[in-house]
């Protein structure tokens, strides 16, 4: 649900990052969360990257969710020109060799003041249940949603037990391998 009018930018360094970030969009998809999904780098398009943090307020977004991956400089950048959240996505790059570790620490290290929510490496889906939580503190629609989505997530795992005590390990193993 790309829209006009964003209440989440979510934000990456480059198109290669798209595949782990779409997770993001998907989640705000089924929320309803009207969200714009943005290439902008903190090292490639830095004057870029500032000029569309500083206008994304007056255009409705209320949190950017910023992936990146090796030196991942993006979500500390857009922090450091926004006062709204920002949660960042540490993302694995194959060429690195270091599997998100790098962007990890580039990520959640941030000075006091300037903070950064990240989640973990890869988490692009976690980030936006949590700019979900952020607008649903202003939006009751939003929160009951969220309310019916963790008995949704309870009852699945209840149904799984039920499952698991009808077949016995080895067949429901077989089952998950299948
Ligand atoms: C980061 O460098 C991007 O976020 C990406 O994860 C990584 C590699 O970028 P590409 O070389 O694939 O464009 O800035």
């Amino acid at each position: 649900m790309s829209s006009s009018n964003p209440r989440v930018a979510i934000l990456m360094g480059s198109d290669s990052d798209l595949g782990v970030m779409r997770a993001a969009a998907d989640v705000l998809d089924r929320f309803g969360v009207p969200h714009e999904v943005r290439f902008l780098s903190a090292h490639r398009s830095p004057a870029e990257t500032v000029e569309y943090v500083e206008a994304a307020p007056d255009r409705g977004v209320r949190a950017f969710i910023c992936g990146a991956g090796m030196a991942a400089h993006l979500a500390g950048v857009v922090a450091a020109h926004s006062v709204l959240p920002v949660i960042g996505v540490p993302l694995r790059s194959e060429s690195a060799g270091l599997n998100g570790v790098d962007a990890l620490y580039s990520t959640v290290q941030m000075p006091p003041g300037i903070p950064v929510a990240c989640v973990g490496i890869g988490q692009a889906g976690n980030a936006a249940h949590l700019a979900v939580r952020i607008l649903a503190l202003g939006d009751t629609e939003l929160a009951g949603l969220l309310e019916e989505y963790r008995i949704e997530l309870a009852d699945g795992l209840m149904a799984k037990n039920a499952r698991l005590d009808e077949l016995g390990i080895d067949a429901y193993v077989a089952g998950q391998q299948r």
